[in-house]
């Protein structure tokens, strides 16, 4: 049975997650914490390939793009400028029964979906998270989590235009978390409350700023496809005007098909010179940029192309899941990308026979240098794929006790579940052509040559 056509229950993904080390439930020996979730072992490693896929394709591969880690705590002024503190805002009601809270704008009726009691009068509530910097806990020392990452970047603007001597257009990256008190979560890492952003602030001349915008509508979205998600489970949608944010001329969302429903992967505004001026306006700091070619003096407009990397995970995790049968049996396995698969290639010795391990060990250690890897000599060798077909571990290698006379070794591809056997000798060169030094271009299987067919 492929999933191609049906799609998968979130219940199997939020399993699968929990079973084999991606994601737990936050601080679950004491209940858990509502919307937390943390990484385990192997969603660690699959987190970390989004972010580094993202910003090898937005950083590292472009000559106009440079990056930053700004701090997550900024000067409060920030949020006014930006408008958060004013505006950045949802309706709230409360059931005056089980006091359950509600957005009122994503609600059918009037009365509590929970219990059906009465609700308050809606009353606008600010989603950003508030604290106290330093031991006084006193209005004059509120401090915000940002809410989003774009802020950091609008205010070195000039720190990093100066510093790296860029001339438009070029734009600034950062990944980092975000927090927002979100009146309703849910759909299992899709909204929460603290979430991590992969953010591009790309600022150009007025007036190229429409072109701009086309640019990076379509690049982000051909992003998501090199990477495996299947183009029928992805489409584009721009916003209505009454839909825009405060600060967008225009917008379109990159919407993936989850579990629940068509929903928000990536945003992609043109936010104008919104942020700039505010910022300028804000701090009695110029904020705009000489251009030398010209010998004009503008506002840069921004085009941003904001991310969400946990709703990426989740989107990699739902559309690379399947389930097929081999050798009579149903298997479940991940699709992954092989520069998002958590775990790059399994070493098994056929059983835990003395004799096999000392050479199996040599090549797990090996192998490891290189890539992720996993040692596991545990159960039937049939039961040792499904496990890493699970996880998505694109290659298997096996020892036997042929390979201890004729110094040989058998590979396994995840999806198409064809060996060949080859010379130790040429293992690794075999592996990192196979893996591509992680480049993201290119899934590459075995050549017919290979298989000898
Ligand atoms: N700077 C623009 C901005 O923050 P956004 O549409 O509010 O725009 C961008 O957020 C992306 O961040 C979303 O497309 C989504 O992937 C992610 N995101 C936003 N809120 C989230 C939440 N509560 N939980 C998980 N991801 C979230």
């Amino acid at each position: 049975m492929s999933q191609d056509k049906k799609k998968v229950d979130m219940d199997k993904i939020v399993s699968l997650c929990k079973r084999r080390g991606f994601i737990f439930p936050s601080s679950e020996i004491y209940g858990g914490l509502g919307s937390c979730w943390d990484y385990g072992p192997l969603g660690v490693e699959l987190k970390r390939n989004v972010r580094n896929a993202w910003w090898r394709t937005v950083v590292q591969e472009r000559e106009d793009m440079v990056g930053i880690d700004a701090s997550i705590m900024m000067h409060p002024q920030t949020w006014v400028a930006s408008g958060h503190v004013e505006g950045f805002s949802d309706p709230l009601v409360e059931c005056k029964n089980c006091h359950l809270r509600w957005r009122a704008d994503q609600l059918n009726g009037d009365k509590c979906p929970e219990c059906g009691g009465e609700l308050t009068e809606s009353r606008m509530f600010n989603l950003m998270f508030k604290t106290f910097m330093g031991s006084v806990e006193e209005e004059a020392n509120i401090v915000y989590l940002r809410p989003e990452t774009a802020q950091g970047i609008f205010v070195n603007f000039e720190n990093v235009r100066s510093s790296m001597r860029k001339k438009l257009p070029f734009g600034i990256a950062q990944i980092g978390k975000s927090f927002r008190n979100e009146i309703t979560t849910g759909n299992f890492i899709f909204r929460t409350r603290e979430f991590e952003q992969m953010e591009t602030e790309y600022f150009v001349k007025p007036g190229t700023d429409e072109g701009w915008f086309d640019y990076w509508v379509k690049e982000r979205f051909n992003w998501y496809l090199n990477l495996g998600i299947k183009k029928e489970n992805l489409r584009l949608r721009q916003h209505g005007r009454e839909e825009l944010a405060h600060y967008a001329k225009d917008c379109y969302d990159v919407e993936y098909l989850f579990p629940m429903n068509w929903a928000e992967l990536e945003g992609i505004a043109n936010r104008g010179d919104f942020d700039l001026t505010q910022h300028a306006k804000y701090s009695g700091k110029g904020l705009d940029y000489f251009d030398e070619e010209t010998n004009e003096r503008y506002v840069p407009y921004v085009i941003e192309p904001s991310a969400g990397v946990d709703r990426s995970v989740l989107a990699f995790l739902v559309d690379s899941y399947d389930e097929d049968v081999a050798e009579g049996e149903t298997r479940v396995v991940m699709h992954l990308h092989n520069g998002l698969a958590p775990i790059k290639v399994a070493v098994l010795p056929l059983s835990k026979n003395e004799r096999l391990v000392p050479l199996a060990r040599e090549i797990y250690t090996e192998i490891r240098r290189h890539f992720m890897t996993q040692y596991d000599d545990a159960q039937s060798i049939g039961r040792r794929y499904r496990r890493q077909d699970e996880i998505g571990t694109p290659f298997c290698v096996t020892i036997d006790f042929q390979s201890l006379e004729d110094k040989q070794v058998t590979i396994r591809e995840r999806d198409t579940m064809v060996q060949i056997r080859l010379p130790i000798q040429e293992l690794m060169n075999t592996l990192l052509a196979k893996l591509g030094g992680e480049t993201f271009t290119n899934q590459t299987g075995w050549s017919a040559k290979e298989i000898g067919a």
